[in-house]
């Protein structure tokens, strides 16, 4: 199954173009011209759009997309509730907001037949999802493809972040592959499934309930740079003609609801409009830092922003730590220590990461750490000996890509994530041995 799944992920084609109007049809004639909801759409098609911002806000935020498609979603039975399994839902209120720092190692491999959905394990967040405001923590680990269900979020939309095997996300839109080191987009209400790609996949979602995540004003640095818009790939149309008991999953406020369907609700022939899904391979992200002195905040490696009210801050950032070069003088080039009103939540998704060192029982590929609203943080004891010492000739970072999900609220660990085994218990020793060196 995962090579058939490979095989049509490797032929996969794209539009490119972050928030363009796209369209496509799987079918040449399925898209309608000059309007769209005529009286009687090609070839026997429904029409339905899909909104992703109110009908009202500016046409710079503005998100919708038409969808042309076998039979229109709202030929189903009634949702019924279903089993929310290991998935939270904010407010968070299980367990006491902590200021300590934390850190996991991976989730363990999930039960033999577990699919993407089942797989999802909410490690926290914050905000309100009936309100529209937040975001969460979530990592997956599957072993199985989702067949014969599909999965949407009312709640938000779903940055995925692979970390171990690919994915092939099988949309309303068309199809997507979304392989360790690249994030998958999956927009608010969008329904898919999910194929891994090797038997055994896992990694990272943001969930962001907030204002859907767009690409970050680039102010001095000018027209280019950090994410470029042309590297974001859509899908191109693709349907499934399948008569079959298909059951539709629906996270709504929180919970799990389910309706069967009769047929597949991927039966989507052709589409326009600007709230598609889309991948990003983050090596094509281009890293801008000091080449003189010191480094500029990590706010510079932002490759995607969930804007608030506030001008310039984010209801969530999306930041990667990607090879780089390192040249600053008379500089500690690794992040330095600091305290933040923002709450960091950070992942890896190969190798290392500057401040800190790997290996068994540390910051690991899969696994995460937690810092949230000014809790005291930077580099360790070892890193920080070693970046004072060290002598300071150019130096490519160039073995690991680790990332953030940098928001405006504190992170609040759900009751699963304080009692995994996976949580390492001595974080706070790392800290530890940072001796003074103080001289009057
Ligand atoms: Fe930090």
């Amino acid at each position: 199954m995962t090579e058939q799944a490979r095989k049509t992920a490797e032929g996969l084609t794209y539009l490119s173009g972050f928030g363009n109007e796209h369209s496509s049809e799987a079918v040449p004639g399925a898209l309608p011209l000059g309007r769209n909801s005529p009286q009687r759409a090609p070839l026997g098609l429904y029409a339905e759009q899909l909104s992703g911002s109110a009908f009202t806000e500016p046409r710079a935020h503005n998100r919708r997309s038409w969808l042309y498609r076998i039979r229109p979603s709202a030929a189903h039975p009634r949702f019924v509730r279903a089993d929310n399994g290991s998935l939270r839902t904010a407010p968070f209120s299980e367990a006491e907001p902590d200021p300590n720092r934390l850190r996991w190692g991976p989730l363990p491999e999930p039960p033999e037949g577990t699919d993407f959905l089942a797989g999802l394990w909410t490690l926290g967040g914050n905000g309100d999802a009936a309100q529209r405001s937040g975001m969460a923590v979530h990592l997956y680990a599957a072993n199985a493809a989702m067949r014969d269900r599909v999965f949407s979020d009312a709640d938000g939309e779903l940055l995925i972040v692979p970390e171990h095997g690919g994915l092939l996300l099988r949309t309303e839109f068309g199809l997507l592959r979304a392989e360790p080191g690249h994030v998958a987009l999956i927009p608010r209400g969008v329904r898919f499934r999910v194929e891994p790609l090797e038997e055994y996949a896992r990694g990272y979602v943001c969930e962001n309930y907030g204002a859907p995540f767009r690409l970050p004003d680039l102010g001095p640095i000018g027209a280019n740079g950090l994410a470029n818009a042309r590297d974001f790939l859509a899908p191109t149309a693709a349907y499934e003609d399948e008569d079959r008991p298909v059951e539709v999953v629906n996270k709504f406020c929180g919970n799990l609801w389910k309706a069967t369907y009769d047929h597949s609700p991927l039966d989507v022939v052709a589409w326009h409009g600007n709230h598609v899904p889309y991948v990003y391979d983050l090596r094509r992200f281009n890293v801008l830092g000091s080449i003189s002195y010191d480094h500029p905040d990590p706010s510079i490696f932002t490759v995607l922003t969930s804007p608030s009210d506030t001008p310039g801050l984010a209801g969530v950032d999306f930041v990667v730590f990607a090879p780089r070069w390192l040249v600053g003088e008379d500089t500690f080039r690794p992040p330095y220590f600091h305290r933040n009103v923002m709450s960091e939540y950070m992942g890896l998704i190969e190798g290392a990461y500057d401040a800190k060192t790997g290996g068994e029982g540390g910051f690991v590929p899969g696994g995460g750490s937690l810092h949230n609203m000014m809790s005291a943080h930077g580099p360790d004891q070892e890193t920080f000996d070693k970046a004072s010492a060290a002598e300071l000739r150019p130096q490519k970072i160039d073995d690991g890509l680790a990332f953030m999900f940098e928001t405006r609220w504190p992170v609040v660990p759900t009751a699963q994530a304080l009692a995994g085994s996976h949580l390492q218990a001595d974080y706070d020793s790392v800290w530890q041995g940072l001796e003074r060196h103080f001289r009057a």
